[in-house]
């Protein structure tokens, strides 16, 4: 059954500029983190490569967002990765952390510079402890669009990120992309997981420092 209502233009009223005090499920995510544990699985020519990366991980909290009558809550994000021996970018990625208050859908969308993007859906865990999203190549919703050199060479076929909330206010992340390797008989698991400690607070939304200069000179 359809879930959506006829009105598809009416925007919610009243909606909090506060975008950090209603992040619900990615309140935990806000802020500017680092990892200096993170391992990656990535397809070379002679055999899957093994290599341990230094993370930083900034995600900023953006004006309420309505589609119509949907209010979305969210996180701009940018992830930075190099390693100890190479400083050159080893994976780079952007994207918005995005929660529906109404339904508790959380998604994530992601953008790496190989011409890839892609859009995945999920939820908060039922106890709390992390989130869950995935995306799988040829669905319209949560799918993954690739160049066409990847279609033909690396072909993404699925990815799930698996986000765990530590008692020590770090998170895990552990992010399971399957790809299809030209010329391989098996498909190739492409993993990285890493923890992620805070180093500075998140800056407050655009909207929020706005509504709040004007509060103090009325
Ligand atoms: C922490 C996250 C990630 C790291 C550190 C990472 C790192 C790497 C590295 C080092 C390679 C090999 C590059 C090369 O040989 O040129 C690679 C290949 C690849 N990665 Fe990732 N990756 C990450 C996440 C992802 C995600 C989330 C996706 C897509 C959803 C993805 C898609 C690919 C593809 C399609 C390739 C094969 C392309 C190629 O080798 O030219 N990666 N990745």
């Amino acid at each position: 059954m359809n879930p959506f209502p006829d009105d598809i233009f009416t925007e919610p009223e009243d909606v909090d500029p506060d975008t950090l005090a209603n992040l619900g499920p990615l309140a935990r995510l806000a802020g500017v983190w680092e990892g200096r544990k993170g391992i990656d699985l990535n397809p070379k020519a002679d055999g899957p490569e093994r290599r341990a990366y230094l993370e930083r991980i900034d995600l900023q909290p953006i004006d309420p967002q309505a589609n119509g009558p949907q209010l979305l809550r969210g996180l701009r994000y940018h992830v930075h990765i190099n390693t100890e021996e190479e400083d050159i970018t080893f994976h780079d990625q952007v994207g918005y952390w995005l929660w529906e208050p109404a339904t508790g859908l959380v998604m994530q969308s992601l953008t790496i510079p190989r011409g890839q993007s892609l859009l995945a859906g999920g939820s908060a865990k039922p106890d709390g402890s992390g989130l869950i999203v995935s995306a799988r190549r040829g669905d319209t919703e949560y799918g993954i669009v690739s160049t066409a050199f990847l279609e033909y060479a690396f072909r993404t076929d699925s990815y799930t990120l698996d986000v765990t909330f530590n008692a020590d206010g770090s998170w895990s992340y552990v992010s399971d992309t399957m790809l299809t390797v030209r010329g391989q008989a098996e498909p190739f698991r492409h993993l990285d997981r890493n923890t992620l400690v805070r180093v500075a607070e998140p800056a407050p939304n655009p909207l929020a420092v706005i509504t709040r200069a004007k509060a103090s000179t009325t």
